[in-house]
């Protein structure tokens, strides 16, 4: 017992100095360097999400997993090689993100509109984050910019440091506060999920073990595509409009219509804070599109590597 609180104590130190890395990003980072920069990758994005509308969701995700990994360091878009393992076959992300052929196109777009190697993997996936968002209905905000990518990547950290779809809200909130992040920034940012879908694999136990606190008709319309055994990779909407940032994600959770465990989490009826929060961005869209933006750009101040640390990847997939 007390050997495992000291090993929980020390994973708690690491996750918290890396959020304590204070960034010295900047919104216009690129102006002078690339003016072209951001018009470049918000072009492909936009094309890719008008294509297939949950390349946004996709997107998004990726800068979280990017971000919850020892920092906005792009470590998540390392390929894994014979000698090296980064943290794509990591738990949370293995057969469930996508989006690197779109972060491929946008660095090949970006050396060549700026005719040299200098905006960050880091930093596309910020951008691209923010401009799916803004391409599926949701709010704008202005991404700080300067991050450099890392050389490393950490498969552990991966499988630890992303929160799981079976969490409670205690494991919730305390992975979130380890980030550096509130209660309020758990609420709004996984406001996300009102983009995007889930695998079966990752809400069967909720399907069919929580009937309590699944809305039945919704549970009888998951069943049918999300079978007790089988169909581990059958898609279902995290909300009842997953190509649309609104509140919807936050009325379902009202309305026991949460997707993945985690989600139900934070809205129990039991008058919590966690609940008056979903309450409160409910009914309050302005409110949640400011929120949003402000939590989305304090998530990407996360342990960034600037000035003489990391390098600008030439290919996002592998290390210069
Ligand atoms: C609060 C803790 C969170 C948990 C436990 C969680 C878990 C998950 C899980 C299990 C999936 C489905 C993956 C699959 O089955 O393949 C998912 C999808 C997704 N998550 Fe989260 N997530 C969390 C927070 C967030 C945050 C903070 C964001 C972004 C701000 C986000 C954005 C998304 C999006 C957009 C999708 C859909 C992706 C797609 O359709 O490709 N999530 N999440
Ligand atoms: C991470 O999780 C995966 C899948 O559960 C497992 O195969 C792998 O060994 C884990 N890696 C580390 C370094 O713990
Ligand atoms: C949340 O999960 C942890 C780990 O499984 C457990 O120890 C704790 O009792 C749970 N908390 C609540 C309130 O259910
Ligand atoms: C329901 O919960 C039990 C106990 O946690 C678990 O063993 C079982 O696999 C769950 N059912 C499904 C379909 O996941």
């Amino acid at each position: 017992m007390a050997r495992f609180s000291f090993l929980f104590a020390c994973f708690m130190v690491i996750l918290a100095s890396t959020s304590l890395a204070k960034a010295q990003l900047q919104p216009y980072y690129y102006e002078k360097i690339c003016p072209k920069a951001l018009a470049t990758i918000q072009k492909i994005v936009y094309e890719a999400v008008s294509q297939e509308p949950r390349m946004g969701a996709s997107l998004l995700r990726l800068h979280f997993h990017d971000c919850f990994v020892n920092g906005c360091d792009g470590s998540v878009l390392l390929d894994d090689t014979p000698t090296f393992t980064g943290e794509k076959n990591a738990a949370p992300n293995q057969n469930s993100l996508r989006g690197f052929e779109v972060v491929d196109r946008i660095k090949d777009a970006l050396i060549s509109e700026c005719k040299d190697n200098v905006v960050s993997c880091a930093d596309i996936l910020a951008v691209a984050a923010r401009d799916s968002v803004v391409a599926l209905g949701g709010p704008s905000y202005k991404v700080l910019l300067g991050r450099h990518d890392a050389r490393t990547a950490s498969q552990a950290a991966a499988n630890n440091s992303i929160p799981t779809p079976t969490s409670n809200f205690t494991q919730l909130l305390s992975n979130f506060q380890a980030h550096g992040l509130s209660l309020r920034d758990l609420v709004v940012l996984s406001g996300g999920h009102t983009l995007g879908f889930s695998r079966c694999t990752s809400f069967r136990s909720r399907l069919y073990n929580e009937t309590c606190t699944l809305e039945t008709s919704l549970a009888v319309k998951l069943k049918s595509n999300c079978p007790i055994n089988g169909g581990d990779n059958n898609l279902s909407p995290l909300d009842q409009t997953s190509h649309s940032f609104d509140t919807d994600y936050f009325e379902g959770l009202i309305q026991k219509k949460g997707l993945l465990h985690s989600d139900q989490e934070l809205f129990k009826g039991d008058g919590s804070g966690a609940d008056s929060l979903v309450k409160y961005y409910n009914s309050n869209p302005v409110a949640f599109w400011n929120d949003f933006g402000s939590s989305m750009i304090k998530m990407g101040e996360m342990g960034p590597l600037t000035g003489t640390q990391g390098e600008i990847r030439k290919n996002c997939r592998r290390i210069n």
